[in-house]
Order: structure tokens, then C-alpha cells, then sequence
């Protein structure tokens, strides 16, 4: 049943919003465009802000669902249920549908997170907001906010399945960021609302 369950998210994650909404609104490819990524972020530099919120939204559900899912399935097994967050975010960053070029897991971490974890989640998402209107930075923000969840959770005893999860995530996230990370440290990243490619 874990097994099952875990596959079933892996697909839920496999399903690339920024990928479909950009096809059908702009008939392109995102992976083309901007950043070459395909989320939230690239959407909104590419088509603007609705099509950017929009995926951010949909992109976060898939994760929220996978976890609810799992939750609801395994009757709490908390192994199946942050597993399956994990493989929400896995398939969002390798989609099967998506000839395994996806993005890199931001906002399906903050629906997984939120799901798994709400108050230390919604912690790291303010912190985020705040590091992303200081800097502009909306990979810095990712980083911080991949990196804060295993922090708050260690900081409060949480159990080791969380805690390693979360670190799992986070180590996800920042492979996914190694380009972004060296951008940032040369000072070339792109900011909020930059278009340059
Ligand atoms: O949403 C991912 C974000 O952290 C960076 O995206 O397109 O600027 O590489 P991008």
C-alpha cells in the first residue's frame, strides 16, 4: 500500500503546471524561455504575474494533496506520508510526462511543507517573503526557506522522520539551485522581474 501510494504521488507531482499553463496560454514550451526552468518563477517572468500565481497555486496543491492523500490512505504512517511529499517534489523536478525536465521543486516543497508541517512552514514562508522583498532574489528566498524547515523542526524536538525528510528536501532543493547558487555568488542571478535570460 506505501508503495502504491508513494507511485500515485510521484505522478500527482509529475503533473507540471508551468508546462501546460504556458503551452496553452502562450502555445511555447517554458523550458525554452526565460530561465529555461519550469515554475512558478519563470512563469512569471515569462507570461506575467496571473499565469505565475497561478502555477505557484497549483504547483503548492499538488504537493499539499500528495501529503493529504498519504495521510488519509495510511491512516497517518507518517514514513508513507513524508515520503510521499518527497515524491511529489521528485516528480515535479524529473516528470514522467515531462521526458524527466521539470523544475525545481520550490513551490511543491511550500504545499508539501505546509501540509506536513503548517506552523514552522508558514515560519519559513515569511522569513522567505521578507529575504525575496529585500533582495529580489526569489532562488535566495528558496534557499533560506529549504534550509530553515529541518532548523525549526530540529530546534523543536520534532521525531526523525521529519526531521530527515525535510532534510532530504532541503538537500533536493539545493541540487536542483547549484546554477542559481552560482549566479548569486558571481552576482549574475536574475532578480524579481528581471527578463534577461
Ligand atoms: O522557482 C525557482 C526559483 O527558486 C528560481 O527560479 O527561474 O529564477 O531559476 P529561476
Amino acid at each position: 500500500m506505501g508503495a502504491v501510494v508513494i507511485l500515485l504521488s510521484y505522478l500527482l507531482g509529475s503533473v507540471s503546471f508551468s508546462i501546460l499553463v504556458v503551452k496553452k496560454i502562450a502555445k511555447i514550451d517554458i523550458r525554452e524561455h526565460g530561465s529555461g526552468n519550469a515554475g512558478a518563477t519563470n512563469t512569471l517572468r515569462v507570461l506575467g504575474k496571473g499565469p505565475g500565481i497561478a502555477v505557484l497555486l497549483l504547483d503548492a496543491a499538488k504537493g499539499a494533496i500528495a501529503v493529504g492523500l498519504a495521510s488519509w490512505l495510511t491512516k497517518g504512517n507518517d514514513w508513507v506520508i513524508v515520503l510521499s511529499g518527497i515524491a511529489a517534489i521528485v516528480g515535479h523536478n524529473w516528470p514522467v510526462f515531462f521526458g524527466f525536465r521539470g523544475g525545481k521543486g520550490v513551490a511543491t516543497t511550500i504545499g508539501t511543507l505546509l501540509a506536513l508541517t503548517p506552523v514552522p512552514a508558514l515560519i519559513a514562508v515569511a522569513v522567505t517573503i521578507v529575504v525575496i522583498a529585500i533582495t529580489r532574489y526569489v532562488s535566495l528566498g528558496s534557499l533560506v526557506f529549504f534550509t530553515l524547515i529541518p532548523i525549526i523542526l530540529l530546534t523543536q524536538g520534532a521525531s526523525f522522520v521529519y526531521i530527515a525528510g525535510t532534510f532530504m528536501i532541503a538537500i533536493l532543493g539545493y541540487m536542483r539551485h547549484v546554477g542559481n547558487i552560482k549566479r548569486l555568488l558571481q552576482g549574475t542571478e536574475r532578480k524579481l522581474g528581471e527578463k534577461k535570460a
